[in-house]
């Protein structure tokens, strides 16, 4: 994301270790322009989507990035783009203070929001998938999608709530199942299908994503993730 300034050190200080130094850096973010003013921001974009997904991990990995993520979630607001939330928790990125902060005030601006139990256990400090569920709620989420890992996942929102089993597959590596499960429930979402009828969805396939190796190649095709819950449910 590109930073422009109109702060200038007066030409009257030359020494490299002035206060000026110290001071001009935070004078130039305090005069940045609007992040959804750089022309690069897809603004368009945001204004007609059905919905903008976003991650942690782009909180994450830089105060620009973190910025625009506010930006974008703002400008969704401001057009009735549903917004979703993957809590990625990845604290080779950032202390989890400081994720535990701003992950909690992006969730109180989003429709839906998807953690996983491992990492929403860090960031709530509670253990109980219902509790973080309730915790999700209560900060404004309005429909909790929790990832159990081999266990399944649980919907709620502020009416109702179920709990899906994981399925028995041939596991050998989950890099990526989040991700896939985040996905594939929102894309069923978004097709008009029931919260029920996606998380079953998402649930079959993130476990057939669980069966190869890295986080893309073995995303499984619509057809075999129907075959799939056919298959089980014959
Ligand atoms: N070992 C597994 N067997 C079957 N399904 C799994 C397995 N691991 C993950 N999944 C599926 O992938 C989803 C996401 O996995 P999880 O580990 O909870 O999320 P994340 O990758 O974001 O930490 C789970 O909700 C479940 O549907
Ligand atoms: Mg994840």
């Amino acid at each position: 994301m590109c930073c422009v300034t109109t702060a200038r050190r007066p030409a009257s200080i030359s020494s490299p270790t002035t206060t000026w130094d110290i001071i001009l850096p935070f004078i130039a973010k305090a005069r940045r322009p609007p992040v959804s003013s750089l022309p690069n921001f897809p603004n368009q974009a945001i204004a007609d989507a059905k919905l903008l997904h976003t991650s942690a991990i782009t909180l994450a990995i830089s105060d620009s990035a973190c910025d625009s993520v506010f930006a974008a979630i703002e400008l969704a607001r401001r057009h009735d783009t549903l917004v979703s939330f993957d809590t990625n928790l990845r604290l080779k990125l950032w202390p989890l203070s400081r994720a535990r902060a701003i992950i909690h005030e992006v969730a109180r601006s989003v429709d839906l929001c998807l953690p996983s139990l491992d990492e929403a256990r860090l960031l709530t400090g509670l253990h109980e998938a219902e509790a973080i569920v309730d915790f999700y709620l209560n900060l404004g989420v309005k429909e909790v999608v929790l990832k159990l890992g081999s266990e399944g996942a649980m919907y709620a929102n502020a009416h109702q709530r179920w709990q899906v089993k994981g399925h028995r597959v041939d596991t050998v590596d989950a890099t990526g199942a989040g991700d896939c499960f985040s996905g594939a429930f929102l894309t069923q979402y978004l097709s008009g299908c029931s919260p029920e009828r996606a998380l079953d969805y998402a649930n079959a396939a993130a476990a057939l994503t669980t069966k190869g190796y890295g986080a893309v190649k073995p995303i499984p095709s619509r057809q075999e993730v129907e075959h799939f819950i056919k298959t089980i449910t014959r």
